[in-house]
């Protein structure tokens, strides 16, 4: 069998934990590649709302395996709280849930770096979630970070004390003051919390359930134009959130992916500093924050909002190889009478273009529009897409035939029922 593939194709929260939960009963393993707690997936079901921020969005449901892959980045303190969290919900995590042994580990002082980081860059900041994604992943590639497994070794208490020492005289040199005693305490709490879990090689075990003719399910994090290489650098996350990050970050070669579900809003938000070239600072874009709640998951941040960028959406299912688009928040553009998409952008010498560019990200550019009718609101779910109306059927064939890949899903409203494939 093959691992299908679930990312953001725009600036993150697109709605993946919604749609990783609805599909869930189809696979036997759902795995996060990258990314780590600056993620936020929410999921809504049975009156109940819940955000998980590390464990797979397929935990709520039976018989599912879920994975916390290699390539991801961990934060035991954050995990800790995720699992007791859980755990008043009646979900034992325990029973399914596996972390690679090769996954790096977030360290306090991590945070601290992160924060100290922003501060230095003044009004340059990238917006970060302050979660130690960054100086986790910064240490992972200069070959100094701790993993997952180092935690059973006999020395790990030393290796730690290292790895920490070692930001501390960073953090003064930034003259950050940092009390890291406190913190550290509930870290190696967490350590142990973390050895009660099951913690193995899980490159094997996704092969072997591949070979077992099991399905699996690869959960992205953030979205494309946050990707560490294509994405809106340097204000991007540190992973590759695209494709390509699934092999990297569970172990799989890339003749083993099948289908890639490309995931967008209707419309585009981003939280955290940079480029957005369809961003709306009118009455418009307070509506659309409005109408869809776009307050982070994570840090509770307002959402920027903005129109569809269809240049930018054609460049992520480009380099993602997506197969299928699912389109969500349909029933937010619902309360516009006049909705837009932007075609292009007019750069400053009046000529327009189609592409994402390397420049075009610093570049003030000016968003092209074609308009489309409203659709109103949606008096219930249609059983299938064939039943929603026209006007938003117009829509969806529009970014159909532009990207040239088919919309197979649009989802309607948070809860999982919300949803017409
Ligand atoms: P993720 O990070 O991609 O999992 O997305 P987030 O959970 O951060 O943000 C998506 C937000 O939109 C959450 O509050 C969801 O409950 C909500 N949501 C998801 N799909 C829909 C939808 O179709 N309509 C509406 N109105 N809200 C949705
Ligand atoms: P999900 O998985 C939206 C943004 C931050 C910041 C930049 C770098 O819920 O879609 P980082 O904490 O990685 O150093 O932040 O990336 N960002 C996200 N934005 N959704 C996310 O995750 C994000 N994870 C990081 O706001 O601009
Ligand atoms: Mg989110």
């Amino acid at each position: 069998m093959k691992v299908d593939v679930l990312l953001g194709l725009q600036w993150g929260d697109e709605g993946k934990g919604k749609i990783v939960d609805y599909l869930a009963p189809r696979y036997h393993v759902v795995a996060r590649f990258q990314g780590g707690p600056n993620a936020g997936h929410t999921l809504e079901f049975d009156g109940i709302k819940h955000v998980l921020h590390q464990i797979p969005s397929g935990i709520f449901r039976n018989n599912i395996v879920n994975i916390i892959g290699n390539g991801v980045v961990l934060d035991p303190i954050t995990f800790q709280q995720e699992v007791k969290a859980l755990e008043k919900l009646q979900v034992n995590p325990r029973e399914n849930l596996f972390v690679s042994t090769r996954a790096q580990l977030i360290l306090p002082t991590h945070r601290a770096l992160d924060t100290a980081y922003e501060k230095a860059k003044g009004k340059d900041k990238i917006g970060s979630t302050l979660k130690g994604i960054g100086p986790a992943y910064q240490d992972k590639v200069s070959r100094q970070g701790l993993r997952v497994g180092d935690i059973k070794l006999a020395d790990f208490a030393a290796r730690y004390a290292k790895q920490r020492d070692r930001h501390l005289q960073i953090l003064r040199h930034l003259k950050y003051k940092y009390d890291f005693e406190k913190e550290e305490k509930t870290f190696l709490k967490a350590i142990e919390f973390l050895k009660s879990f099951t913690l193995s090689d899980t490159e094997h075990l996704v092969n072997e359930k591949l070979q077992e003719h099991n399905t699996v399910l690869a959960e992205g994090a953030q979205g494309a134009m946050l990707d560490v290489d294509f994405g809106s650098y340097p204000f991007v996350t540190s992973s590759n959130t695209i494709t390509a990050g699934a092999c990297t970050g569970l172990g799989v070669p890339p003749s083993a992916i099948g289908e890639v579900y490309g995931i967008f809003k209707s419309y585009c938000t981003r939280v955290g500093s940079g480029p957005f070239p369809t961003e709306l600072h009118d009455e418009t874009g307070e509506q659309l924050r409005n109408y869809g709640h776009e307050f982070g998951a994570t840090t509770g941040r307002p959402r920027r909002t903005g129109w569809l960028d269809l240049p930018a959406l054609k460049y992520a299912a480009m380099i993602n190889g997506v197969t299928q688009l699912f389109m969500m928040k349909a029933d937010v553009l619902g309360a516009f009478k006049e909705i837009k998409i932007c075609t292009g952008y007019r750069l400053p010498d009046g000529s327009v273009v189609g592409k994402l560019s390397y420049n075009l990200m610093f570049d003030e550019v000016e968003p092209v529009y074609k308009t489309f009718e409203g659709w109103g609101e949606l008096a219930h779910i249609p059983d299938s897409l064939e039943e929603l109306p026209f006007q938003l059927k117009r829509y969806i064939r529009y970014i159909e035939e532009q990207v040239g890949v088919p919309i197979t899903l649009v989802s309607l409203g948070p809860d999982r029922q919300q949803t017409v494939m």
